[in-house]
């Protein structure tokens, strides 16, 4: 039998995309495979011996003394406290070393559109588009997320858009419950300096995480929930993330009745 060729540059990058290995995070590759107890190769290895190691190696995140996650959190919630205003809160995100996911990321994703809106919208995480641009909600969802919010007369100009995490996991994994812990403080700052009149999460993390519950999207999509901004108390509604409705068109007809649930509740806040 003829062995298979080796595969060709192009094909090893295609597979690593398909894979979602979409960027590479540092120089070098860090062999995951490698055992953990045998003694460190030396830094430059011998020709011969590099070549060994490298195909069964990926690009991989770089591993940062991250301060431990208790610190973390502390660190966050006095630094987010603090923060006066949105910029001096986005300035402190742009400082803030305590979430490893901010050295994978490309840059910090903080928010769009206006920070006097009366309605705001919250998201999960940032995905690759979302990384690349520095804006939540530009890539495929993010298109969804626009037709939806227009369907009630809105637009970025009318609605304040962020996410839980500001920076984009890599690969787009899940966050980490101490990764989304860490955020936490300073999406709350947000929301309390925006002080918009209604809040939408979008989708189950950003449900569970703000409005601490442990329920399914399935039971609180339409619901209204009170929301402590810790200045005022606010009406809170959970409806379906834009990329799962990509995923399950089907659900659009509940969508729609949570839009138009929270197109009734701004008429009824209107001042
Ligand atoms: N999904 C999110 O939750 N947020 C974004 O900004 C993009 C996709």
């Amino acid at each position: 039998m003829t062995p298979d060729p080796a595969p060709t540059a192009q094909q090893l990058l295609a597979f690593y995309l398909e894979a979602g290995v979409d960027c590479a995070l540092t120089d070098e590759p860090v062999n995951r495979l490698a055992d953990p107890d045998a003694a460190a190769p030396p830094r430059e290895a011998a020709p011969a011996q590099r070549a060994r190691t490298v195909p069964a190696t990926i690009p991989t995140a770089r591993v940062e003394a991250a301060p431990a996650p208790e610190a973390a959190i502390t660190s966050a919630r006095e630094a987010a406290r603090i923060a006066p205003t949105l910029e001096a809160l986005r300035e402190l995100l742009e400082k803030f070393d305590g979430c490893a996911l901010k050295h994978t990321a490309t840059r910090l994703v903080f928010a769009d559109g206006n920070p006097k809106a009366r309605v705001m919208f919250v998201g999960e995480a940032p995905g690759r588009d979302e990384d690349l641009e520095g804006l939540p909600f530009v890539g495929r969802s993010g298109k969804l997320l626009d037709r939806m919010i227009a369907a009630i007369g809105l637009d970025r100009s009318k609605a304040y858009i962020a996410n839980v995490i500001p920076w984009r996991p890599p690969g787009n994994r899940t966050p980490t419950p101490q990764e989304t812990q860490i955020c936490l403080p300073f999406i709350q700052r947000q929301i309390e300096l925006v002080d918009p009149d209604i809040l939408v999460t979008l989708g189950n993390p950003s449900t569970q995480t703000l409005l601490s519950t442990r329920e399914g999207i399935m039971r609180t999509r339409g619901r209204w929930f009170d929301y402590d901004t810790g200045t005022r108390v606010i009406r809170a509604i959970a409806t379906f993330h834009p990329a799962y409705l990509l995923r399950s068109p089907s659900y659009k007809r509940m969508s729609w009745q949570d839009l138009r649930a929270i197109a009734k509740a701004l008429e009824q806040v209107s001042p």
